[in-house]
């Protein structure tokens, strides 16, 4: 029994959490056939011990433990799959340099007391810089968890994840109603895309920062160059003429 319940603990338990984390990142059904596989070891080394003598009672115990494993473990890649991406992203990932980000933020006039989102967040360093270097408190909202996850990691690491909330959501379906400042880095259609969004959700006053995509007929308040790239800045305004749909 002894022998039995070691080969359990510790021998197989530890390889299928691995599995529950590597599901996050790999296809469902290579990762069920692991997780199979790794019980019917579990069963051979039951086998093994049975073999040699011990009671029967034990292996059917081993069974049904494994039957419940077995349950628990399909159970977490089924919420896992449902955890992965809601969709494609309009938009690869491609980070904005560090000195582009402080300009970003340094352009909206970011200090404490602003709630600063940052829509397709990457890595979450637009919210952390803001966090960090300007007073904010920040929100960063992807569509890809892997992005999710990478920016609750960096957020720890710089020490601002208690002033950082990230969601895993389409930046198109987000509540952004109190931010006070939106950066953006993403495409021309997706910009042209959220703009209605934008002045229908944002309070009067808010700050929405582009790098080096604009909102075409909507003129910015101003617009800066940095290594040659454009980066564009509005408020929204007060009375929120209606503008072209696209
Ligand atoms: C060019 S990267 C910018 C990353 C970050 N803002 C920066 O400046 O370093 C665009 C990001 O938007 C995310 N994205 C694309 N479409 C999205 C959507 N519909 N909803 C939320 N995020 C999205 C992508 O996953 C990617 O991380």
């Amino acid at each position: 029994m002894g022998k039995v319940a070691y080969a359990l603990d510790l021998s197989e338990l530890a390889p299928m959490s691995e599995s529950v984390q590597r599901a996050k990142r790999q296809p469902l059904f290579l990762e069920l056939v692991r997780t199979i596989v790794s019980l019917h070891r579990v069963e051979e080394r039951v086998e093994v011990t049975y073999k040699k003598g011990s009671q029967r009672r034990n292996l059917n115990r081993i069974r049904i433990a494994s039957g419940i494993l077995l349950f628990a473990v399909l159970n977490s890649i089924l919420c896992l799959a449902q955890e992965k991406k809601l969709r494609e992203p309009d938009v690869p990932y491609e980070p904005s340099p560090q000195n582009v980000v402080e300009l970003m933020l340094k352009l909206a006039n970011v200090h404490k007391g602003d709630v600063v989102y940052d829509l397709g967040c990457g890595d979450g360093r637009l919210v952390i810089t803001a966090i960090k270097q300007f007073g904010a408190t920040g929100v960063g909202i992807d569509i890809d968890p892997i992005r999710i996850e990478e920016s609750v990691r960096n957020a720890h690491m710089a020490g601002v994840i208690d002033r950082a909330t990230f969601r895993t959501e389409d930046l198109f379906e987000a509540d952004i109603h109190n931010a006070t400042v939106v950066t953006l880095f993403l495409w021309r259609s997706a910009n042209l895309k959220l703009r209605p969004k934008l002045l229908r959700e944002l309070k009067p006053g808010t700050r929405v920062v582009s790098y080096y995509w604009d909102m075409d007929d909507w003129a910015p308040d101003k617009r800066i160059e940095v290594d040659g790239n454009p980066i564009f800045i509005w408020t929204i305004p007060e009375i929120k003429a209606p503008k072209k749909e696209y």
